[in-house]
C-alpha cells in the first residue's frame, strides 16, 4: 500500500506554515520485503504527483527506529526537516522536492 494524503494538522510533528501538505506513506507485505519494490513504487508514484502537482513537495514522518523506512525515504531523496517525539519514540519528519526543469 502507498498513500499520498493531506497531511491533518492536528497531528503530531513540526508546525508548518502550509498545513495540508501531501504526506508519503508506505507499508507492504513482509513477503515483498527486500526486493526494492517499495523504492520502486513509491518513486513512481511520486513522480505521478509531481506531474499533477507541478513544484508542490511531499513530506514524510517515520520512526528513526525503522531501518528500512528511513533507508527507502534516504533512497527517494526525502531530505531531514526535523527529529521529535511521538507515541514513545523518536520520529523523522523529512521533506522531498520535484527536480524542475531549472534543477
Ligand atoms: C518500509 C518498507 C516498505 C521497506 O521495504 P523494503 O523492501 O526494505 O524497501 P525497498 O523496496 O527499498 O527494498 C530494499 C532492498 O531490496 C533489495 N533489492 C533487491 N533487488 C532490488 C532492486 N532491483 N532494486 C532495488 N533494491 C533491490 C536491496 O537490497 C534493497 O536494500 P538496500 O536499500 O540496502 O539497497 C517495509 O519495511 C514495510 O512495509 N515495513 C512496514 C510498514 C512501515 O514500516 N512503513 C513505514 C511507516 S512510515
Amino acid at each position: 500500500m502507498i498513500t499520498l494524503d493531506r497531511r491533518d494538522g492536528e497531528r503530531p510533528g513540526p508546525v508548518r506554515p502550509n498545513a495540508g501538505e501531501a504526506e508519503l506513506g508506505y507499508m507492504f507485505q513482509p513477503e515483498a520485503w527486500g526486493f526494492g519494490y517499495a523504492t520502486e513504487a513509491c518513486a513512481a508514484a511520486l513522480d505521478w504527483f509531481a506531474g499533477g502537482h507541478p513544484g508542490e513537495p511531499v513530506v514524510l514522518c517515520t520512526q528513526t527506529a525503522n531501518v528500512h523506512s528511513m533507508r527507502v525515504a534516504a533512497k527517494l531523496g526525502f531530505i531531514e526537516v526535523e527529529r521529535f517525539e511521538a507515541y514513545g519514540a523518536e520520529q523523522w519528519f523529512g521533506v522531498w522536492h520535484p527536480v524542475t526543469q531549472s534543477d
